[in-house]
Parts: structure tokens; C-alpha cells; sequence
């Protein structure tokens, strides 16, 4: 066991738990954490984030009688993630940990995190799915695969193994320089991570306890809330490339549309002039809908007419130009014998015309800055 050093002043730990009506757990809670922070030396801080459980988990605090464990009893902006955040801005410590109160997070291993941190890391992690991390075996084949699909799709926002795990520990500048929090489910970790713009993350294998007493609050809604999340985080870790790969994208499809559209018109015995029409009218409004899926929820919640003004009013000007362009190029005596290929010119045109417009009037995210941003 590491004895504090007398000339080493005591760091300063502090440890953030989000609790909703774990009243049965607090107290074996609190004596665990506190039996590490003795031994450790540490100038410790507990800060119980408590959404009003009215359980006598308040009780349960003040009956332990440790002077710094506090439970800060909260009545707006519930949540786990937003318990978390809440409790990280109030710490004082210069090391910032995260657990569970259900003791599924082992307190004992706090003090390997804290190593990690200090050998460099800037972001600590209890991890299940490292060398040497287990859970307990009674996880369902349910869960377990849950865990494992959600990890899967955080895999562009970070390579670690285990972001899904709510047991971490952080320094205080690494989290003071994190920006636009928007908490949203479970996943404060990961949050984290990602806005903290952490670059060297170190799993601990730690094992993962199921809970004795009480029940888990993850529901279904709270698991659906982190597809919203993960869609949050990718765009601002990749925002200005979403938007250009969205551009891309629907600017592709839209331009096979476009072809296809002419040259069935033109196969149906349709002059050139109305053909060009036709495949440039129906791209229009198919673009006009893929861009509508592909755009941010706070855009597409907008009535679907005052979207397409939106999208016409930007897109019309490179419609124009595809037309006159392609028109200008193969109606006899143009340069191009081909109407496809003169469409070709006509779409890329148009679209480069298109791609200003686009990103100054319309299917702006309004939110979130790309990466790089002025503040
Ligand atoms: N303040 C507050 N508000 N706390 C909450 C809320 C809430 O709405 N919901 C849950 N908590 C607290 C619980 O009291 C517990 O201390 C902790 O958050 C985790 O909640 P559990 O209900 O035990 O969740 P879990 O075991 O399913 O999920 C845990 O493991 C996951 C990995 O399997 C959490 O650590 C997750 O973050 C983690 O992803
Ligand atoms: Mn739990």
C-alpha cells in the first residue's frame, strides 16, 4: 500500500456520483471511498449528485459522517449526464473521477486511474473490455450485445475500447478546456472524450460488479437518446466534413437521378430542351428531400414549406445556370454532340454554384461550430 509522502502535499481528488434513489447503496459507498482516501493520502471531496430521490439517501450521507462526502440535492435538468457535469463544475480537486454509486465501479481501483493521469494520460478509463476487464456473469446476452453495438458506433469518435463506461478520471484543465456540452443519455464519458478533445485516453481493466441493491435506471428511451448523442459528438468532431460529405453525397445521387431522368425523356421522343428540363426538375426535388434527411434535427423540425423556399431559393440559381449551360453546349451547332455529357458540365457547374449558396443560406447547422471555429 502507498503511504503519503510528508513532503508531497496531499492531492487533491475529488469524486462526482450521480444518484437517483440509491439510498441502500450509500453507506458501504462512502466507507469504501473513504478507506482509499486514507490510505492514499488524499485531500479527498464526494459530491453525491442526487436528483431528489426522497429515499433518505440525504440521511444516508449525513449519517456516515465524513466531512467531505456531501449530497448536493438537485431539482432541475435531471439526469445522469447532467448530475455529472453539475458535479464536475462544483469539484475543487485538481483530479476529477466519475463513478456509480451501485458499486459496479470499484473505488479501490480510483488510485490506478489517478496513476494513469499523472503518467501522462489525459483522460483515465475503467474499461470491461481490456486484458484483464471482466463483468459479472450474470449480464444477459441482451445487454452484453446492447454494450457492444453501442460501442461499435462510437468507434469513428474514439478507438478506446469501453467509451460506454461511466467510471473515469479526468484532470481539472483537461475538463475546464472541454466546449459545448450537450449531455444528453448516459454517456458522459464518452461526452467527455470527445469535447475535451482528449488524445491519450489509457484503459484500466477494471471488473464491473452488478449491483446488490436497487435497479438500474437505463431504460429504452435513455439507450435511444444515444443514437441522437453519438450523431452530436460526430458532428462535432467532424463538422465541417459532415457537411461536405452530405453535399457530396446527395449532390451524387442527384446528378445519376438527373441523367437517368434525361435520357428516358429523351428516349421518349422529348426534345432536348425539355429533356434537360425534366432530369434537372426531378434531381431538384429529390435533392431537395435527401438533403431534408440528411440535415441536423434542429433544421428538419421546420415546417416542410418554409424548407424548400429555403432550398429552392439557394439551389435555383445553379439549377438555372445547369440548364443554360447544358442547353449553351450541345443544342446544335454547341461544341458537345452529346446531351449527357453537356448535362455533366451543366451539374458540376451548377453544383459548385449550388455548393456556396448552400452552405451561406440554407441546411445550416446552427449549433454546433466546425471544428476550428471561432468561439
Ligand atoms: N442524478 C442522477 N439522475 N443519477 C442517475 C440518474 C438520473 O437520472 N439515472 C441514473 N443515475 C445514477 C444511478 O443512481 C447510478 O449511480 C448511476 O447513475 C448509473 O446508473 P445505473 O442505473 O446503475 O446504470 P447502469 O448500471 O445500467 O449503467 C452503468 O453502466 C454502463 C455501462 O454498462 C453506467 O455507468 C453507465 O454510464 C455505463 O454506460
Ligand atoms: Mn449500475
Amino acid at each position: 500500500m502507498p503511504t503519503p509522502h510528508p513532503d508531497i502535499a496531499p492531492k487533491r481528488v475529488s469524486m462526482v456520483v450521480p444518484t437517483f434513489q440509491e439510498a441502500g447503496n450509500l453507506p458501504l459507498l462512502i466507507q469504501r471511498v473513504t478507506r482509499v482516501a486514507q490510505q492514499q493520502g488524499w485531500e479527498p471531496e464526494l459530491l453525491i449528485m442526487d436528483d431528489d430521490s426522497q429515499d433518505g439517501s440525504d440521511r444516508a450521507v449525513a449519517g456516515a459522517g465524513v466531512g467531505w462526502a456531501s449530497l448536493i440535492t438537485r431539482h432541475t435538468d435531471r439526469g445522469l449526464s447532467p448530475a455529472v457535469l453539475d458535479g464536475l463544475r462544483r469539484a475543487k480537486g485538481d483530479y476529477l473521477v466519475v463513478l456509480d454509486a451501485d458499486l459496479s465501479h470499484p473505488p479501490e481501483q480510483i488510485p490506478e486511474l489517478i496513476a494513469a493521469l499523472d503518467s501522462g494520460a489525459d483522460f483515465a478509463l475503467g474499461s470491461r473490455y481490456v486484458e484483464g476487464g471482466s463483468t459479472d456473469h450474470d449480464w444477459g446476452l441482451f445487454r452484453w450485445l446492447n454494450s457492444r453495438i453501442a460501442t461499435f458506433l462510437a468507434r469513428p469518435l474514439t478507438h478506446v475500447k469501453d467509451p460506454m463506461s461511466g467510471f473515469f478520471a479526468i484532470k481539472r484543465e483537461t475538463f475546464e478546456a472541454g466546449r459545448q456540452f450537450s449531455p444528453i443519455g448516459y454517456k458522459i464519458g464518452l461526452e467527455l472524450l470527445v469535447k475535451c478533445r482528449c488524445k491519450k485516453p489509457v484503459e484500466v481493466p477494471i471488473h464491473f460488479a452488478d449491483r446488490q441493491i436497487g435497479k438500474s435506471k437505463l431504460t429504452l428511451t435513455e439507450q435511444l437518446k444515444y443514437i441522437k448523442h453519438v450523431r452530436r459528438l460526430l458532428i462535432f468532431k467532424y463538422g465541417k466534413g459532415t457537411a461536405l460529405t452530405q453535399f457530396f453525397v446527395v449532390g451524387t445521387i442527384g446528378a445519376i437521378i438527373n441523367l437517368t431522368a434525361l435520357t428516358v425523356a429523351l428516349r421518349m421522343g422529348l426534345r432536348a430542351s425539355m429533356a434537360v428540363g425534366i432530369g434537372i426538375g426531378v434531381s431538384f426535388s429529390t435533392n431537395f428531400l435527401l438533403s431534408r434527411r440528411f440535415a441536423f434535427t434542429d433544421v428538419r423540425n421546420r415546417a416542410l414549406i418554409s424548407d424548400f423556399v429555403r432550398f429552392a431559393s439557394a439551389s435555383l440559381p445553379g439549377a438555372i445556370v445547369n440548364y443554360g449551360l447544358t442547353m449553351a453546349l450541345y443544342k446544335p451547332p454547341g461544341p458537345i454532340g452529346s446531351p449527357q455529357l453537356a448535362a455533366v458540365i451543366g451539374i458540376i457547374t451548377g453544383a459548385l454554384l449550388n455548393f456556396l449558396f448552400n452552405r451561406y443560406f440554407a441546411f445550416r447547422a446552427r449549433h454546433y461550430k466546425p471544428r476550428g471555429a471561432k468561439p
